[in-house]
């Protein structure tokens, strides 16, 4: 058994969303999460920064000796996965291969995906589904007013519910919603609401479910203490990821 921490990151809060369904899973896992808030939001970044901004994550969780990265982001998964493998040796996991092998399975052939502009354009989703596959049809559309209302905290009021509304008339006759951006399942409710007969898919839970086959669940009853680091100060980080998880973490900022 490998006891070292799993290390993760994300823009902001999303990640939490990925964190929270492994957590579940694997409550014997250690977890260091890294919110790079002060470069939020990636999804209007060029590839070139965000795997700079990648590689500065992952840089800084190694030192702290993780057995494992997730790229708990669709953009970063999205534009920089590949080149990432290539130049680290640690296991990397990101969002987007395990969620196209769901689809597969499942036979789903008329799939939605909803991402940041920055995940739409490079159109690894499409790509991605489209292998070995030519009956899959994709719908894509960027949401990028989505992870900023997220990380506001507004994910069911009625600023949101206008929000999602208006993204989703896009979409009439699609058998599954991919939620391509982890800030997303903050708005799962209202999507439900909006699409009630298609199968939202929430990565994080389907990343959970992979994770089975990379990891033997740690089933000792030892509490583990998970660290939370942002890179810029908290301005409702606390607060949502108290939302998100039923509880109240302490985070300490860094400067990467
Ligand atoms: N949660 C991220 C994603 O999955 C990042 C959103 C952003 O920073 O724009 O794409």
């Amino acid at each position: 058994m490998d006891n070292r921490p799993i290390g993760m990151f994300d823009s902001g809060v999303g990640g939490l969303t990925v964190y929270k369904e492994i957590k579940k899973v694997f409550p014997g896992e250690k977890i260091i999460y890294l919110g790079d808030t002060k470069r939020f939001p990636y999804g209007s970044k060029t590839k070139e920064n965000i795997i700079d901004i990648s590689r500065e994550c992952i840089d800084y969780l190694v030192n702290k000796n993780v057995k494992l990265i997730i790229i708990a982001c669709g953009t970063a998964t999205s534009m920089a996965l590949d080149t990432l493998k290539e130049l680290y040796d640690i296991p990397i996991i990101g969002i987007i291969d395990p969620t196209v092998s769901y689809i597969k399975d499942m036979k789903y052939k008329k799939v939605g995906v909803i991402a940041t502009r920055g995940t739409i354009n490079s159109n690894t989703w499409e790509l991605k589904l489209k292998e070995n596959n030519d009956e899959i049809v994709v719908y894509n559309k960027a949401c990028p007013l989505l992870a900023p209302l997220a990380e506001e905290g507004w994910t069911t009021n009625k600023i949101a519910k206008l929000t999602i509304k208006e993204y989703l008339s896009v979409f009439s006759d699609i058998d599954s919603l991919i939620l391509g951006c982890t800030h997303y399942p903050l708005f799962e409710k209202v999507i439900k609401e909006e699409l009630y007969d298609v199968d939202v898919v929430n990565t994080g839970i389907i990343i959970a479910e992979y994770l089975k086959t990379v990891l033997i669940i740690n089933k000792s009853r030892k509490k583990v203490e998970d660290l939370f680091y942002l890179t810029d100060v908290e301005s409702n980080f606390i607060n949502i990821a108290r939302k998100i998880l039923n509880k109240k973490i302490n985070i300490e900022l860094i400067e990467i």
